[in-house]
């Protein structure tokens, strides 16, 4: 049946009106992301700011936890969402109560260890804010010291109630933590990582992720990583040795919105070095 002309103009100015919203529901909604990644891309430069070494620490760990995010079949916006988490599970140091703590070189006593141990609720807080935008970031951040057998904190979440994100950077960062060389020791061979964090299977860590961690193609990837990032320098240790060059990496991150960061940057997949 043929539409009377009137209709047919009613019904083409609908659908022009439609995609008209549509496209303007898609550029408030890239906006929207943009906004959300420049707040995240800003937090990244305060913590860098406040602490150079927890910079290159942060990016170490989004690395390696991409790496079995990757190899654990999740998907890209999973991925984001690992790193994400990864980038900023020790946004809770920066608080002036944990500064002298974290940065003094004495024994820590108790109480130092308690206060450290707040470090994954303050860093929920000042990351709630972006609740409506990454409703998973500040409960991963919340939940990376928890134990696979309940025994971590600070909710004694167990098992798979651990959100997965966090079992994964629980991982990376106990790894880095033994590679890496800290203030008071230096850092141990990346067999000897495998091996500690082999020993936590299933009592710290999630005992299907240590498997894929430690499944040698897999842990030859990790392994490969650690050698790239091991010859990152933070720029406190390049200004230590009177170097000029800038380079800590700065990783993929997936959660750039498009192919532009909020720099105007293109956003690369590849890990490349910072731009100051
Ligand atoms: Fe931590």
């Amino acid at each position: 049946m043929e539409l009377p002309r009137t209709s047919l103009l009613t019904t083409a100015a609908a659908a022009a009106a439609a995609i008209v919203l549509r496209k303007h529901d898609a550029d408030a909604r890239q906006a929207a992301e943009r906004m959300a990644a420049a707040a995240l891309e800003a937090l990244l430069n305060a913590i860098d700011a406040n602490d150079a070494d927890t910079g290159a620490h942060v990016r170490r760990v989004a690395t390696y936890s991409l790496i079995i995010a990757d190899e654990a079949g999740l998907s890209i916006p999973e991925q984001a969402s690992v790193e994400r988490i990864a980038l900023f599970h020790d946004i809770g140091k920066i608080h002036e109560a944990l500064f002298d703590i974290i940065h003094d070189d004495k024994v820590l006593s108790p109480d130092d260890r308690r206060a450290i141990a707040t470090h994954p609720a303050r860093g929920a807080e000042v990351l709630a804010p972006l609740d409506g935008f990454y409703p998973e970031l500040a409960q991963g951040v919340l939940s990376h010291h928890e134990h696979w057998n309940g025994t971590g904190y600070p909710q004694r979440l167990k098992g798979r109630r651990i959100p997965i994100a966090a079992r994964i950077v629980s991982i990376a960062d106990s790894f880095d933590a033994i590679t890496h060389h800290r203030r008071y020791r230096a850092g141990r061979p990346v067999e000897a990582a495998r091996d500690i964090i082999l020993a936590g299977r299933a009592t710290q860590f999630d005992p299907e992720l240590v498997d894929l961690f430690t499944f040698p193609p897999v842990f030859a990837r990790i392994a490969a990583a650690e050698r790239q990032v091991a010859k990152w320098q933070t720029p406190i240790h390049q200004r230590r040795e009177g170097r000029d060059e800038q380079n800590v990496p700065e990783i993929s991150f997936r959660w750039r919105p498009g192919r532009r960061g909020s720099r105007g940057r293109p956003a690369s997949d590849q890990p490349r070095k910072k731009e100051r």
